[in-house]
């Protein structure tokens, strides 16, 4: 089946967060609360990491026929469910999966929070890689524990694990884990297998945990290859907690379904009891069926947004390259989402922002929202259709030329 990304879905009035809310002064309103957007071009959302694109129909198709049976009781993610996960890992990534590995919970980010809660004792230290997800800094501090910053370098337009720092940082005795984003966001790499392996072993030699966050690894421009991170060894995979999900490959985030892969069964036993003491055992109905058949049969579907996705990055590089040559891009190899250094507008934060959201109209993840390393940074989700993001360049382009100073 030919899908067609191109076409324009109205998502307003779908209870959708990206297209429903803005945020005004570090505050989320509802966008019909806002009178500065009621009247004039509507605002762009470029934000929070969904696509704008309808998933796969074989998932429309299994979900239609769920509601169709019509009894919503509990749910229970049995061997179907299981054999699903076991599959994709395997042939997508070439990482061989245990039945009783997984453990789904409803988001990789209540995973993350549950994950500090289990491992890290009050005061003790997490390891994060600014500029790097923000969730991961709360996830840290929402359950008594303290942030350790490993900025990424950056050199050469790209970006890259400071290992000397990592390896200062963990052989601290109160640093007890790392959260790793890979592939990273909002950089857009996709780790190399020895990039990982000496982080790895870094973080085994000094006894820290790796959470690695794998919610983008589906998502990978050609010429890249991503490395589950237990498929290094079983060493690595036996010190990890892998994060994983549909949610982004296939543009499922709000059917809350996740699974954490947690081969050492003494580190799964300890996070099922956090859960369990939390509540936290029920998996969504709707979130099950749409991973069998995203999983099973979702690939061909999956091949044509990433092409799509990848068409959106050439047309914003050549665009930026031609219009607007001060705005310069971090060159992803996974992720829809793009990096964009913005900084030689030479606009502090509440300017830059005030340019893309009140005068642009597009509304970003700022980059200092990512940590202190993405001031002057923004992030912008290209998974669209074309035509919303050439007339969120344009206006930004038009608000870069209003800017005193720049004919
Ligand atoms: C790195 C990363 N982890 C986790 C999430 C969200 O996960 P979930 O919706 O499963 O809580 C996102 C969403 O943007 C993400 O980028």
């Amino acid at each position: 089946m030919i899908y067609h990304f191109d076409q324009e879905i109205d998502r307003r009035g779908a209870h959708s967060a990206k297209w429903g809310v803005v945020k005004l002064d570090g505050r989320f309103v509802p966008l019909d609360e806002a009178p500065q957007f009621s009247n004039g071009p509507r605002l762009l959302p470029m934000w929070v990491a969904d696509m704008d694109f309808t998933c796969p129909q074989p998932v429309i198709d299994a979900l239609t026929a769920r509601v169709q049976h019509g009894i919503f009781g509990y749910s229970w993610p049995g061997a179907s469910y299981r054999q699903a996960v076991i599959d994709w890992m395997q042939r997508r990534h070439g990482w061989t999966v245990q039945s009783d590995w997984i453990v789904p919970t409803p988001g990789v980010v209540p995973a993350l929070n549950m994950l500090v809660r289990t491992f890290v004792a009050p005061g003790q230290r997490v390891i994060v890689q600014p500029p790097v997800y923000y969730p991961f800094f709360a996830a840290v501090a929402n359950n008594g524990a303290e942030l350790a910053h490993n900025p990424l370098r950056y050199a050469g337009g790209r970006y890259g694990v400071d290992l000397a720092g990592l390896e200062a940082l963990a052989s601290q005795p109160d640093v007890t884990m790392l959260i790793l984003s890979s592939p990273h966001n909002p950089v857009g790499r996709v780790w190399t297998p020895d990039e990982l392996r000496r982080l790895g072993e870094i973080c085994l030699a000094h006894g820290v945990l790796v959470v690695a966050d794998e919610i983008h690894g589906d998502l990978i421009y050609p010429g890249h290859r991503f490395t589950p991170y237990a498929t290094l060894g079983n060493e690595f995979a036996e010190n990890a907690v892998i994060c994983t999900a549909p949610s982004k490959t296939f543009n499922l985030a709000g059917l809350a379904t996740s699974n954490i892969i947690i081969p050492n069964p003494e580190l799964r036993l300890r996070f099922e009891r956090t859960l369990n003491s939390n509540g936290l055992h029920g998996v969504n109905t709707f979130g099950m069926v749409a991973l069998e058949a995203a999983y099973q049969e979702g690939e061909e579907w999956l091949a044509q947004v990433l092409d799509y996705v990848a068409g959106n990055f050439r047309f914003l590089r050549d665009y930026l390259a031609e219009h607007l040559p001060q705005i310069d891009v971090i060159e992803p190899e996974g992720t829809y989402l793009v990096w964009l250094d913005c900084r030689r507008l030479g606009l502090d934060k509440a300017a830059l922002e005030r340019l893309m959201l009140t005068e642009a109209r597009v509304f970003l993840d700022e980059g200092y929202i990512f940590g202190a390393e993405g001031e002057g940074f923004e992030r912008i989700n290209i998974a669209c259709p074309r035509s919303i993001l050439a007339e969120a360049l344009q206006r930004i382009k038009a608000a870069v030329d209003g800017l005193p100073g720049v004919s």
